[in-house]
């Protein structure tokens, strides 16, 4: 007689899309972010003590993986960094079977950054420990995606009806997906911009291409993206023409509203899709980001461990 499998990642609550995260836990995790920016350090510290947060980025990263330690950290948890280039996945071991060992030495959340796309969809059948994806392919980077949000509404005290201009690689970044993936349900109209080899095969609703000039007279904000030199593949486009042609110069910038603001999810590649003069610019809100992806990660991993409850 066979014996019944467990279901495996059933009552799971992971973080891996904005596109699929109901409106109602969406607008929670901003409200919780929101509390955690607000709140003094010491009176966080029990909130996820004796949890382990495992970490495994297996691409580079500055700010989504430090500021995850810092987010565990700060909410007590313990933090162990897994080490992908002296770890047994060079000796061939699976991304599955890597999760799984991480899984049964007891990890309560692991946040993951991976090449693939897709790598969740199959994940989350497998994996019961909460998953928190910090990067996707091109796909998604929902963490991004929630601290872009929280910095908007941060500036605009709302979402609905905000105009963003989109600026550059939109095909190449996982942030552009996000942000695009989630712009109809918050109504957030988005302006895409950038040359043809840049921009998306498909545009999701609330979102469309608009000439450069017309996009920064009328946005709230312009969020520039990294040009994504890693993931282009014969691509005839140098960093000099990307700037004189698409990049936001200073002379371009006088162009934006006096209340709009400058935004970028780093890390920047200076005077290519962005003037190094503009990075700190009073309407810039770049560090801003940053400091707010604290307080939104500290939102997401108490979210995955409560089971789902920001
Ligand atoms: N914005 C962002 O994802 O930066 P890192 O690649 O440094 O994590």
């Amino acid at each position: 007689m066979s014996k019944l499998q467990p279901t495996r990642a059933l009552v799971t609550t992971h973080f891996t899309a904005l596109s699929d995260l109901p409106l109602a836990t969406l607008n929670a995790l901003l409200a919780r972010a929101r509390f955690f920016s607000q709140s003094p350090l010491q009176d966080l510290s029990q909130t996820l003590s004796h949890k382990v947060i495992t970490q495994l980025f297996f691409e580079p990263s500055t700010r989504t993986k430090s500021s995850f330690e810092m987010a565990a950290k700060r909410l007590g948890a313990q933090v162990i960094n897994f080490d992908v280039d002296n770890s047994s996945v060079k000796k061939g071991e699976t991304l599955y079977d890597t999760l799984r060992t991480m899984e049964a030495l007891g990890s309560d959340a692991l946040v993951i950054r991976h090449s693939d796309d897709r790598v969740f969809e199959t994940l989350v059948q497998q994996i019961r420990t909460p998953m928190v994806n910090a990067g996707a392919g091109k796909h998604e980077h929902p963490s991004q995606g929630l601290l872009d949000l929280f910095t908007l509404e941060q500036e605009f005290g709302k979402l609905r009806g905000l105009q963003v201009a989109i600026l550059g690689d939109v095909r190449h970044s996982r942030v552009a997906g996000s942000m695009m993936l989630v712009a109809a349900r918050l109504g957030l109209q988005i302006s895409l911009v950038g040359p043809e080899e840049f921009m998306p095969a498909a545009l999701p609703a609330n979102c469309e291409r608009v000439d450069l000039t017309e996009a920064l007279k009328t946005c709230d904000a312009v969020m520039c993206l990294r040009n994504q030199f890693e993931r282009h593949v014969d691509l005839a486009l140098s960093p000099e023409s990307f700037h004189r042609d698409w990049g936001l110069t200073a002379e371009r910038a006088k162009l934006l509203r006096p209340t709009a603001i400058i935004m970028h999810p780093a890390p920047i590649n200076r005077d290519v899709e962005i003037a190094s003069a503009l990075v700190e610019a009073p309407n810039s809100r770049i560090f801003q980001q940053m400091r707010n992806g604290v307080a939104v990660r500290m939102a997401i991993l108490e979210y995955v461990t409560r089971g789902g409850q920001p």
